[in-house]
């Protein structure tokens, strides 16, 4: 992130109080109101005994086969939550439901984005995921097995991680934006069995072959046994015959009813992969039980689920927000939800306000990217509908700046809505800092930690400041913490444990304000966001070099108005290549190829020689400086100092 927009929400001394009739019927308040919390400081000191509350919260959220023997067994960083209990997450989801009148309760509105739309109600979901659990058993699937997903924004995708999750099946999915290379990546690391994908899907008007794309990454992926093709677009698909199925042939006479697997309440839910410092991506490990906790509990009580709520979280269930909060806590609180396809400016600007016209929508949780987006578009679009039975914004993925902010405050929510900026991550599972909706706001502070969570902001030496900057860690374990990562246990201690004895490192930089307020202010390590998603700069790079020309790359972020950060690389080609325009959009589109379009380039610099260390690692810091004309430091350590004078140059 950029100084000058830390310098921005350093300035920030606006206060957004809750209307006094809206807090009254919140549930977090009625919650207070009946352990006799009298205010927002009571309920954080109160809830300072982070045990005491997730055994109490635990008992109104979820529902185990059988109890646990003991809440939390914490063996630094190794966590297990409700050990000895009996669960499986699709009994909260979607079993016990079926037992109510929610059965015929709408827990899907689908909207294509060439305007179809599809209900499903829990009883639907329920049976389809039941045809699908019992085919994915006839095709072999057990109990811990991986089943790698690559579909668009359809309900067949949560319908998917259902049916694994109701096997004990493990589902690892993968962004439909990326590519068949990275999706390949994150199969074989997982060694899936079965993939579960579409013939296509619609994207700003044209179709996008995905099961091509998926057929690239099959070629080289020895685990995969079967492939299942959900019907989207109707067209025709490559076909290998005796590895790939039809969705609907596969559960056509499959039966109706499946039991849910009783797990551990331990037994892992999914693997989502996330990028880190190094060109691997990480597969984050999930359970059933905590994970269900947590996602539920923040839901409710952030966004004040109420049962005529028609929630809209606007992520990919590509993302963990959308694994979260489109899939798990949704169903968990038996709400219903909008699952749109395409893309949010098709066929006009208006798409998304069109849709919360249609459907009622009562809450909408998205990115400042996005809003930042329909920001430049103008207010005239969203003026066109109504919007007034929106009652909660929420905000995820990156900072968001206090002008983005105030817009979404003044139009989307016409001054009446409070603004949940939740910050959370992959590995968290669930939001860790946010208002409730109880919460005075402060436009660009995500405010204070969740009851039951404890953060705090650590100098390097490990000692708490406040008012400056310093790494945001997180103090006490919670129910929807990541497990480690797969096959990398040793990754997991070294990324997260290892800097502060006993306290998750977040990555962040933040301060904290005399209110106790967090000020997220943008990685700290070498990890990019590009429109709130995480991208490693070293991954960009590898993808870079992995073509034939490149010698070295150094890749970095630099301040964008839409994006937040864009992608900016300098790359030193082999022996007496040229450096062309074409050799620019080549590249552009190599990257692509390797990891998907959100991670091409948007500057290519070509240069002879990069800023190192004597021990040769590239100095990616320097460069960032020079290329953003800031004053560089000492760079008399380097092996090679006139390097830096090249990126100040650089074609
Ligand atoms: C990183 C996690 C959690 C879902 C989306 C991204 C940044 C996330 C906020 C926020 C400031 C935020 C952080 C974090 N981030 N939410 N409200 N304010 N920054 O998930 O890909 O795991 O990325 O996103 O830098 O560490 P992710």
């Amino acid at each position: 992130m950029s100084e000058e927009n830390i310098s921005v929400l350093l300035e920030e001394k606006r206060v957004f109080k809750p209307k006094e009739d809206f807090v009254r019927q919140t549930n977090v308040q009625k919650w207070m109101d009946k352990n006799n919390i009298k205010n927002l400081d009571e309920l954080y000191k109160k809830t300072e005994d982070w045990k005491w509350f997730w055994e109490k919260i635990s008992k109104e959220m979820i529902e185990f086969y059988s109890p646990y023997k003991k809440l939390i067994e914490w063996d630094v960083p190794w966590v297990k939550w409700f050990v000895g209990a009996k669960y499986n997450i699709v009994h909260d989801a979607l079993d016990k439901h079926v037992k109510t009148w929610r059965k015929n309760k709408v827990a899907f509105i689908f909207e294509g984005e060439p305007g179809d739309v599809r209900k499903f109600t829990y009883n639907d979901v329920y049976i389809e995921v039941n045809k699908l659990a019992n085919s994915l058993k006839k095709l072999g699937v057990k109990k811990g097995d991986r089943v790698g997903i690559y579909m668009p924004m359809l309900p067949e995708l949560p319908i998917a991680m259902l049916a694994c999750a109701k096997i004990g099946a493990i589902h690892s999915v993968v962004f439909s934006g990326f590519s068949s290379l990275a999706f390949r990546d994150r199969i074989n690391d997982c060694e899936a069995k079965v993939v579960i994908t579409c013939d296509g899907f619609w994207r700003r008007g044209k179709k996008v072959y995905l099961k091509e794309q998926a057929d690239v990454a099959l070629e080289k992926a020895p685990s995969v046994k079967n492939v299942i093709v959900y019907k989207r677009t109707g067209d025709g698909v490559p076909w290998t015959a005796g590895r790939d199925v039809w969705w609907h042939d596969l559960i056509f006479d499959a039966p109706k009813q499946c039991k849910t697997e009783e797990l551990d309440a331990n037994d892992p839910l999914f693997f989502l992969y996330t990028s880190g410092t190094t060109g691997k991506p990480k597969g984050i490990i999930h359970a059933h039980a905590g994970y269900a906790l947590g996602t539920a509990y923040t839901l409710d009580w952030t966004f004040d689920i109420k049962d005529e709520d028609i929630w809209w979280c606007a992520a990919d269930i590509g993302w963990i927000t959308g694994h979260s909060y489109i899939v798990y806590a949704p169903l968990i609180l038996g709400t219903t939800s909008v699952i749109y396809e395409g893309a949010p400016n098709f066929p006009g600007p208006d798409r998304w306000w069109e849709i919360i016209e249609k459907y009622n929508v009562t809450s909408l949780y998205t990115s400042p990217t996005s809003i930042r987006l329909f920001m430049k578009y103008g207010e005239e679009w969203v003026k066109k509908h109504d919007l007034s039975t929106l009652r909660i914004l929420g905000s995820v993925g990156e900072p968001i700046n206090p002008e983005a902010w105030m817009w979404y405050y003044k139009y989307i929510g016409n001054e009446n809505c409070q603004i949940m900026d939740t910050w959370w991550q992959t590995e968290t599972g669930h939001f860790m800092i946010s208002p409730l909706p109880i919460t005075p706001l402060k436009p660009g502070s995500a405010t204070r930690p969740l009851p039951g969570i404890s953060a705090d902001v650590y100098n390097d030496k490990g000692e708490p400041v406040i008012n400056a900057g310093g790494n945001l860690v997180l103090t006490t374990p919670w129910p929807g913490m990541l497990r480690g990562i797969y096959k990398n246990p040793d990754r997991y201690v070294e990324t997260y444990w290892n800097k502060f004895e006993g306290i998750y490192l977040a990555g962040d930089v933040t301060r904290k304000d005399d209110d106790n307020y967090f000020w997220i202010q943008g990685r700290a390590d070498d990890v990019l966001n590009v429109s709130g998603h995480r991208i490693g700069n070293s991954e960009v790079e590898s993808a870079l070099v992995s073509h034939p020309i490149v010698a070295e790359a150094a890749v970095i972020g630099k301040p964008h108005s839409l994006k937040g950060e864009s992608i900016t690389s300098y790359v030193v080609l082999k022996g007496g290549a040229n450096p062309t325009e074409e050799l620019r959009k080549e590249l552009r589109e190599h990257v692509g190829n390797e990891m998907g379009k959100i991670a091409r380039p948007d500057e290519i610099w070509f240069v002879t020689d990069l800023p190192k260390t004597r021990s040769g690692k590239i100095m990616r810091r320097v460069i960032r400086s020079k290329a953003l004309g800031k004053n560089v430091g000492d760079i008399s350590t380097l092996s090679n100092p006139e390097a830096v004078e090249e990126i100040g140059n650089a074609k």
